[in-house]
């Protein structure tokens, strides 16, 4: 039998939740980064999945026992509550995008998508907001899922260098590199609470490689969806999350380009943007608003990119 006594510190409340044997996973949960609050945002059958419950009603009854015991507030906010809420805005140093955007820069609490072709800026743009929250003193997960991360490469060095990235705000700075979607899924699933931006770069990339052909759309949009849910939980936690997509083209009359991601991402993601070079020799880009609420879907973004990022 596990023993409140034998637990560290930081895990005794899972004895105020659990007892016996889910105790002794709950305490295992708790070793590998599972807080009380991290625990509580999950759903019964995350629960059932993670402590091994049969019956969906025991798996809803811990839901309920754990967002007791983490204060989660089901009441609703009241508008005049929520205008009083200061969630952090970083600028991002596209003076553009701190401009005219509703927010002046990105905004903590909400999943920014920016999707567009290949050598657009994307992972340049995703690199630059994680160098700025570095330099504000912030925890950043970033997850490379394309393996384009080049820890040596002159861009990273002259991004620190632009934002003052100091050497000590180098050890706030996570790499994951997950081998597929579902590992994916799970490293952002057991985050440590403590990271402030999480970066997915790009996230629509493995899904669409892993599930080939139309007859696995459902089950592809089903997963990404999967993974969006969990980032917008952290958001609810006031976390900023950033995710790139690519592009595909929409066969009319005229070509246009759309997010790969399709509804899914248009529907989850907070504030949708595209980008686009319009030549590949020029190293000017423009990005507009797909969907971003407060902001008029004519608004054009432009920028530039240097050796030390977008501006
Ligand atoms: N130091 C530099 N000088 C000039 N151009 C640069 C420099 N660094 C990057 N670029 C350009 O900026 C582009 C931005 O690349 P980035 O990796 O951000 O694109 P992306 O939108 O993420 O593309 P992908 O879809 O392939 O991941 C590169 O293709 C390159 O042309
Ligand atoms: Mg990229």
């Amino acid at each position: 039998m596990p023993k409140r006594a034998n637990a560290p510190e930081e895990c005794r409340w899972v004895f105020d939740v659990f007892s016996g044997e889910k105790a002794e996973r709950a305490v295992e949960l708790c070793l590998r980064g599972y807080t009380l609050r991290k625990m509580a945002l999950l759903t019964p059958m995350e629960l059932a999945d993670l402590l091994g419950y049969d019956e969906v009603t025991d798996a809803e009854k811990a839901a309920r026992r754990l967002r007791e015991a983490a204060g989660v507030d089901s009441r609703p906010v009241t508008l005049a509550q929520l205008r009083q809420r200061q969630d952090r805005v970083l600028k991002t140093g596209v003076e553009e995008f701190d401009s005219k955007t509703p927010w002046r820069g990105v905004k903590f609490g909400l999943i920014y998508g920016f999707a567009g072709e290949y050598g657009t800026g994307k992972s340049l743009f995703a690199k630059q907001i994680s160098a700025v929250a570095l330099a504000g003193g912030l925890k950043v997960a970033y997850f490379d899922t394309e393996g384009t991360f080049d820890v040596d490469s002159a861009t990273i060095e002259n991004l620190f260098k632009r934002f003052g990235v100091s050497n000590e705000a180098v050890t706030q700075f996570y790499l994951y590199r997950p081998t597929d979607s579902f590992q994916l899924i799970e490293q952002i699933r057991e985050l440590p609470e403590d990271v402030d931006v999480i970066v997915v770069d790009s996230l629509v990339a493995p899904f669409r490689a892993e599930y080939r052909g139309r007859q696995l759309l459902a089950p592809r949009q089903q997963a990404m969806l999967y993974a969006l849910n969990i980032l917008q939980r952290y958001t609810r936690l006031g976390k900023l999350a950033i995710v790139t997509d690519q592009v595909m083209d929409v066969p009319t009359m005229f070509s246009t380009k759309r997010p790969a991601g399709g509804n899914v991402l248009l529907h989850t993601v907070h504030a949708l943007f595209m980008m686009e070079r319009p030549s590949k020799q020029k190293l000017k880009g423009k990005m507009w608003p797909l969907d971003v609420p407060g902001m008029s879907p004519d608004t054009e973004i432009e920028y530039e990119i240097r050796s030390d990022g977008l501006y």
